[in-house]
């Protein structure tokens, strides 16, 4: 890292080595896993120097993200990791020094279902240049075992229309709630 500390990352990375992925109800090929995602790409959790690996402009490819400084995606990350219940996994290209893919797991927690937890996936997205490799495919799995692992009585996202068929892969079926919003 530029300043010499060392990085800090979002979580326990042993949450995705250990992973028993062979459970997975998704078929990849070739085969890919947590910990062998493809030549040259690592998966792992957010760190703090992926500011400086393209995260922002990653996620640029999903919505606005406006003008957000160094110290502003510091703060944030600081304050979603010191809450414990934000995984958001990245994929490293290696070579380029690069964050090629991310996706967000975040864990709810309820007082229903005897105060159970709920997992909400957010923000899915690959790098342009990197679609079609199984990238989507292999963080979605993982996030939705690993929603599993830590307990998610379920887990739940919000889709266009057009990534219906994407998420039935992972088992995700289309609910009769409707999703409401009030923008402010
Ligand atoms: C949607 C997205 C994450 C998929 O990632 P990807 O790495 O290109 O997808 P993969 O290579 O892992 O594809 C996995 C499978 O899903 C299919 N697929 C990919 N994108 C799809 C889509 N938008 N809708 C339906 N199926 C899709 C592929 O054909 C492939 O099928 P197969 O396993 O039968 O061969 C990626 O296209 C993306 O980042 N899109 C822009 C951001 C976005 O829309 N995010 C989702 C927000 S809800």
């Amino acid at each position: 890292m530029e300043n010499g500390l060392t990085d800090s990352v979002m979580f326990d990375i042993n949450l995705l080595k250990e992973m028993d992925f062979g459970r997975s109800k998704v078929t990849f090929n070739p085969p890919v896993s947590p910990s062998n995602p493809g030549e040259s790409l690592v998966m792992r959790p957010l760190s703090s120097g992926d500011f400086d690996r393209g995260f922002m402009q990653l996620l640029s490819q999903l919505t606005s993200v406006g003008e957000t400084t160094q110290d502003k995606f510091l703060e944030r990350f600081n304050g979603m990791k010191s809450t414990g219940s934000y995984y958001v996994v990245v994929v490293e290209d290696t070579d380029r020094n690069q964050v090629v893919a991310a996706a967000t797991l975040i864990l709810e927690q309820k007082f229903i279902h005897e105060c159970a937890l709920r997992g909400r996936i957010e923000d899915v997205v690959v790098n342009s240049e990197q679609r079609g490799k199984q990238l989507g495919k292999l963080l979605m799995a993982t996030l939705t075992l690993l929603s599993q692992d830590l307990g998610c009585y379920k887990t739940t996202l919000e889709c266009s229309e057009t990534n219906i068929t994407f998420y039935e892969k992972f088992g995700y079926v289309k609910d009769k709630e409707v999703y409401m919003q009030n923008r402010h």
